[in-house]
Parts: C-alpha cells; structure tokens; sequence
C-alpha cells in the first residue's frame, strides 16, 4: 500500500508540476503539458487564492498526480479540471483523493455540485466519472475539436439527467 498526501501546490513545486505534466501528456493525450513559465504563473495564482487552486498527490516528495480546482459560487459549483494522476501509480485510488478534496473545496463554500467536462472519447474518464455519479449536463463546448460534456453532480444528493453516450 502506497501513502498518498493531497496538498495545495505552492510555488516551490513548480519545477516538479512541470515534469508531472510533461510526463502524463507523453502517457496521455488527455493530459496536458505547461511549460515553466506558465507553470510559475499557475501556482503563484494558486497559491494566492482559494477559488482557483492546483493540488498534488505526492507519494513522500514525489509529484504523481494533479487536480485543478475552481469555485463557482454563481453556478454552485466547483469544477474539477485537469485531472492527471501517472500511469505508475494509477488505479491506486488517487483520483478518488482528488474528488474527495473536490467535494471539501464545495463544502467549505457552501456549494453543492461539482462539475467537469470531458471528452466523450475518453472512455475510462467517462466510465469513471460515471461510477462516481456525474452525470451529464446542459453545457457543451462547442469550439472544442472533440465533443465534451459538463457533467455536473450534487455533492449531497443525486438529480441531474445523464445525456450523451458514454
Ligand atoms: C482518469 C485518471 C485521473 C484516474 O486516476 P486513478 O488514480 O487511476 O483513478 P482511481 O484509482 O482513483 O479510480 C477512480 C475510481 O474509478 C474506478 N475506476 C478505475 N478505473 C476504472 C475503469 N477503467 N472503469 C471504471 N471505473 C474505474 C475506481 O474503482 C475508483 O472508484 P472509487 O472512487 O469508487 O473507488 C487517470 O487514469 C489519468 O490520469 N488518466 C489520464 C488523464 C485523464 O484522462 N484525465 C481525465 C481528463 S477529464
């Protein structure tokens, strides 16, 4: 059994988070890599608020997973974005860690869905997001390259219509 910390990522880590995505997008085409500069500009905007938030999963000092996090009070929601845990140490229960801290992020601000989009080609996202209960929602990107879906879900509670083909 490995032992996983989810924390806020700060500054500091931004060397790591630059190698994490680098090597999750060579594994997956749904992660995406950020190159340094834009990296120190993530995090240090991170770092300085509680609405729009990157967090790691480190196994001791080791960067193996990241989550985007942003807080919609309009929309009651908290979208999770850019979920990428590496292949090494996937199926291990870290994305889970991830939505758990989702679902925190909504309770601390009184918010009760979360919210995600991805694309409908990605049929283990899809199959995950699915057991976890989200559900389709109304918004599409429509400019996107790859059909996607919002996929809301209450953090609570279960309503919301499933559209799409999973
Ligand atoms: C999608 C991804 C983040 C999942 O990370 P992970 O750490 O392996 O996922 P977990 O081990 O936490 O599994 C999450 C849940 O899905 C279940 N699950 C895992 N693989 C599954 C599969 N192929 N089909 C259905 N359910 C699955 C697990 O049992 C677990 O359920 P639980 O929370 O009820 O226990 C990871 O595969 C990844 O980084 N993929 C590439 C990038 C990507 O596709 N990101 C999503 C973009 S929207």
């Amino acid at each position: 059994m490995i032992v996983i910390e989810i924390r806020k990522l700060a500054i500091e880590d931004v060397s790591d988070f630059v190698k994490l995505r680098k090597l999750a997008s060579t594994e997956s085409e749904w992660a995406t890599a950020v190159d340094e500069d834009r990296a120190k500009v993530i995090l240090e905007s991170s770092s300085t608020t509680d609405s729009d938030v990157w967090y790691g999963a480190f196994e001791g000092k080791k960067l193996v997973g990241a989550a985007h996090f942003s807080v919609h009070k309009q929309a009651d929601t908290v979208g999770i974005g850019n979920l990428m845990v590496l292949k090494s140490h996937q199926g291990q229960g870290i994305a889970s860690l991830f939505k758990a801290t989702a679902e925190s992020i909504a309770e601390r601000n009184g918010i009760s869905k979360l919210a995600l989009y991805v694309d409908v080609t990605n049929k283990k996202g899809l199959a995950i997001y699915k057991k976890w209960g989200f559900q389709r929602g109304k918004e599409t990107i429509v400019e996107m390259t790859m059909p996607v879906f919002l996929t809301p879900v209450k953090v609570a509670a279960t309503e919301n219509a499933i559209y799409g083909n999973w």
